[in-house]
């Protein structure tokens, strides 16, 4: 190529804004280090998007510490009380999204951010890689209150990633649910596994079958030789796995039948295996549930030991769960009298049978949503079967499933397609652990 003069050199630095003495060059200048300037920016946002947002808004502080914490805390409120998504401004939902690493956020709109959260909020399929990853089992995992207990902390924060690698449940109707909400079909009777094919885990959680324990049931505690012998089931699959942390619930009665000796058998073959063992029991109206639950947690760690926060915070009445749009209720008035409940009651009423003057037992107590419900019970009877009754606006009726899968905590969009008989539903819950309960526990583990 023939070498250029000095003019036409000077012309190409001119062009390029590399002269600075001449007036138009300065002018050449200023618009090319405001062309860099813009592209910057656009280059800047291109990677921003590219990036999901992620560094870039942190490293640049386009978004102020305070403003991720006050993300961090309303989501963490959010999983506590199931506050709606629609309460929150798009800045928040893309911080959910960003600290997920929730793809594909930028630009969404508000309705399209949140279903992009709430379809992860039920399965682990999308949730990024953290910094550490602990993977556990879910064994009786009923309708998985542990599982979206550790979707919703995965949500929370950025640090753990907890992965459920096994469930168990003997009952098909519950092992289908599962599939439906959290993407994993559990395994069935858990006499049936074979230990050696499980893979491994870090943390084991069982709510293990509660009758042989509760007052309910017949007590019979290890001596009941198919659901009471479940707990040694357990400790067979502790042998075998060494996980490090287990969360086991039960009855609160757990550790006081047969003068808390069948609990001190328990404990000494957890503590024999190298567990600090720990243990509370704990009642979900004072974890922003609705519902007066009492169960026992026990929490065992090889390398320390579990110290229970104590929490109590104000009870969210029932009031909050009602669905006002609900218009069928019980026509109680050909069979009952209502006889008022005095004092300080959660009952507003007991229903009296006309014919025979007798009631108030359970299934024949009206509740007052202005304060905590009851203990949801799998097994009781009566017009109140399963979660009470409820007076609303001077009507009275028992709750739906949808309310009461919110008295356990569930989210908005848990999904029970796969039941033909829906009605179940009332039963599973019945049995099940409130998350609320949970999600407050792991925060410590
Ligand atoms: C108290 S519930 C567990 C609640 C559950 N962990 C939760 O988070 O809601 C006990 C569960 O154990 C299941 N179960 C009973 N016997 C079982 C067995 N032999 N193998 C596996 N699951 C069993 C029941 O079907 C029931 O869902």
């Amino acid at each position: 190529m023939p070498r250029k003069n000095k003019n036409q050199q000077d012309n190409d630095k001119k062009l390029k804004g590399e002269i600075t003495h001449d007036g138009d060059v300065q002018m050449a200048n200023k618009k090319n280090s405001c062309q860099e300037v813009k592209s910057k920016i656009e280059s800047m946002v291109e990677s921003a998007v590219e990036s999901k947002v992620e560094n870039i808004i942190i490293e640049e502080k386009l978004i102020s510490k305070d403003t991720e914490n006050e993300a961090a805390t309303s989501m963490a409120a959010q999983s506590e009380q199931q506050v709606k998504y629609e309460n929150m401004n798009v800045k928040e939902l893309q911080e959910i999204c960003r600290k997920n690493g929730i793809k594909g956020f930028w630009k969404k709109r508000k309705n399209e951010l949140i279903d992009m959260i709430e379809n992860i909020l039920n399965t682990d399929k999308n949730i990024s890689t953290k910094n550490e990853c602990i993977k556990y089992v879910d064994l009786f995992c009923g309708l998985g209150a542990f599982h979206t207990a550790f979707n919703r902390n995965n949500l929370c924060q950025n640090k753990i990633n907890y992965e459920c690698v096994m469930a168990c449940d003997i009952d098909d109707g519950v092992r289908k649910i599962y599939e439906e909400n959290y993407g994993l079909y559990p395994e069935g009777d858990i006499n049936t596994i074979n230990i050696d094919n499980m893979p491994d885990f870090d943390l084991l959680c069982a709510g293990f079958p509660c009758q042989p324990f509760s007052i309910a049931g017949n007590q019979k505690g290890f001596e009941d030789k198919t659901r009471g012998n479940l707990f040694y089931k357990i400790l067979e699959i502790i042998d075998k796995k060494q996980p490090n942390k287990l969360i086991l619930e039960n009855v609160k009665n757990l550790h006081t039948i047969h003068d808390g000796q069948t609990f001190q058998i328990m404990k000494n073959e957890l503590v024999k295996r190298g567990y600090n063992v720990s243990y509370k029991v704990i009642d979900s109206k004072y974890y922003n549930s609705p519902q007066s639950r009492q169960r026992i947690y026990i929490i065992c760690d090889k390398v320390k030991s579990y110290i229970f926060a104590e929490t109590k915070n104000h009870i969210v009445p029932v009031s909050t769960i009602i669905d006002k749009t609900i218009d069928i209720f019980f026509d109680y008035k050909a069979k009952y009298n209502l006889e008022e409940c005095s004092g300080n009651s959660m009952m507003k009423y007991k229903l009296i049978n006309k014919h025979t003057g007798k009631g108030g037992r359970q299934g024949e107590r009206v509740y007052d949503i202005s304060k905590y419900g009851p203990t949801i019970c799998a097994s009781s009877g009566g017009p109140g079967a399963k979660t009470g009754l409820y007076y609303i606006d001077g009507k009275i009726r028992t709750l739906t499933i949808k309310e009461t899968l919110k008295m356990f905590g569930f989210p908005e969009n848990y999904k029970y397609d796969s039941l033909s008989n829906k009605n179940k539903m009332l039963f599973y819950l019945g049995n099940s652990i409130v998350v609320n309960v949970v999600e407050e526990l792991i925060k410590s583990l």
